[in-house]
């Protein structure tokens, strides 16, 4: 039997919403009725369907190989130690002076970017955090086009000196045709890499911080964690409080989804936040149990448009939360704001990390 009006919760678009965590896995389980193709623009893999989406999986797959994570991971660890150790034991933003520039400076050592883009990324990730808070189109294409823009200085610069870089080699990649990537698709990709690295990982730097900061009590359990027991506590952690909203796909034939009519054609929206508390798979939501609830957590999606930037992601979390763990205590240090829908995370995060008296 359909659902009521009132149980078919719909966002500002219109577009049925769904917070079921089982129905939130069965719909991204079924790439058929449930298509990725809810752009206009081009965009490689997320907005692919089917023997398409696959190759280009296949294709950029290497890149997030673990070996080639192990290489960064120093890097990384250099990154974290210097920024945390810049900050001191004054008052910060965990947002704007931690996350943002952590996830631009770890991105820029990954993609082989160096030092020379980080006001100019600083300040996009600023104009597309403001797009979206406005929910106006034309502000978030605003911010599109200028990713473009920096992004194909990159493309000419290393067209021009060869670079070798992450950049550099995936400009030289070859389709299974033999064809070779063109610039439109390097841009996307990068669009695709830089909407999970940078901004997704911002705000995720901004939860765990909060949440070290709210849990004294298990500051001593997790500086002595192993790197597994580590990155298990970080998804509960990003479960609990999870920054990446949601995502969206088109129903390719009528369907009932959650008990409501959807028409072929219908955009839904995935609400991987709502999901990752729905008191149906996880009886306390509330509680923190890394173990328990690992299976049914959603931070990074499922099926086959799962993350593929996930390794990277918990890696870079894991190194920068050692570093800030090392530093010492941590305590927030003024009013916390957070992010209003539909948006999520935090838009200001005070805090202090002081040595252990
Ligand atoms: C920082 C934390 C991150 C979170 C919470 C996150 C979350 C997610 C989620 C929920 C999806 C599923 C989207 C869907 O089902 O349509 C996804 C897909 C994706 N993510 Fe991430 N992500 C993160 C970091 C990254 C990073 C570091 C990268 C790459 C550098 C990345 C690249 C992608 C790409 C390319 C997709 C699309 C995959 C596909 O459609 O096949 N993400 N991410």
């Amino acid at each position: 039997m359909s659902s009521t009006s009132a149980e078919c919760p719909r966002d500002g678009h219109g577009r049925l919403v769904v917070s079921s965590q089982a129905d939130a896995t069965r719909i991204a389980h079924d790439p058929e009725r449930f298509s990725n193709a809810v752009s206009r623009h081009l965009q490689i893999p997320n907005g692919l369907d089917g023997a398409e989406h696959a190759r280009a999986t296949r294709l950029l797959a290497p890149f997030f190989h673990p070996p080639a994570l192990d290489e960064l991971e120093p890097r990384l660890a250099q990154i974290a130690g210097t920024l945390v150790g810049t900050l001191g034991a004054r008052p910060f933003d965990a947002v704007a002076d931690l996350g943002v520039l952590y996830a631009v400076r770890a991105q820029s050592a990954w993609l082989g970017w160096g030092g020379v883009l980080e006001d100019d990324l600083v300040e996009w990730v600023g104009e597309h955090r403001a797009a979206g808070r406005s929910g106006n189109p034309h502000a978030a294409a605003g911010a599109a086009a200028r990713f473009d823009d920096i992004i194909r200085v990159l493309i000419a610069e290393r067209r021009g000196r060869k670079l070798h870089d992450l950049t550099g080699l995936l400009m030289s990649l070859r389709w299974d045709d033999g064809r070779r990537i063109s610039d439109d698709e390097v841009v996307s990709v990068l669009r695709n890499w830089t909407g999970g690295d940078l901004s997704s990982l911002a705000l995720c730097v901004a939860a765990v911080v909060h949440w070290v900061a709210t849990h004294p009590g298990h500051r001593v359990h997790l500086a002595a964690a192993d790197d597994a027991a580590m990155d298990a506590a970080i998804d509960e952690i990003l479960r609990l409080d999870d920054p990446f909203v949601s995502s969206r796909r088109r129903a390719t034939a009528d369907a009932e989804v959650s008990g409501c009519p959807v028409q072929a054609g219908e955009t839904i929206v995935l609400d991987w936040r709502a999901a990752n508390r729905d008191p149906e798979a996880f009886a306390d939501p509330d509680a923190f149990d890394p173990v328990g609830h690992a299976a049914r957590n959603l931070v990074y999606g499922t099926g086959v448009h799962a993350c593929p930037g996930r390794g990277l992601a918990t890696r870079e979390l894991r190194v920068l939360l050692r570093a800030v763990l090392a530093a010492g205590e941590i305590d927030l240090a003024g009013p916390v704001v957070r992010e209003e829908p539909p948006l999520a995370g935090f838009r200001a995060l005070p805090v202090r990390v002081f040595a252990r008296g």
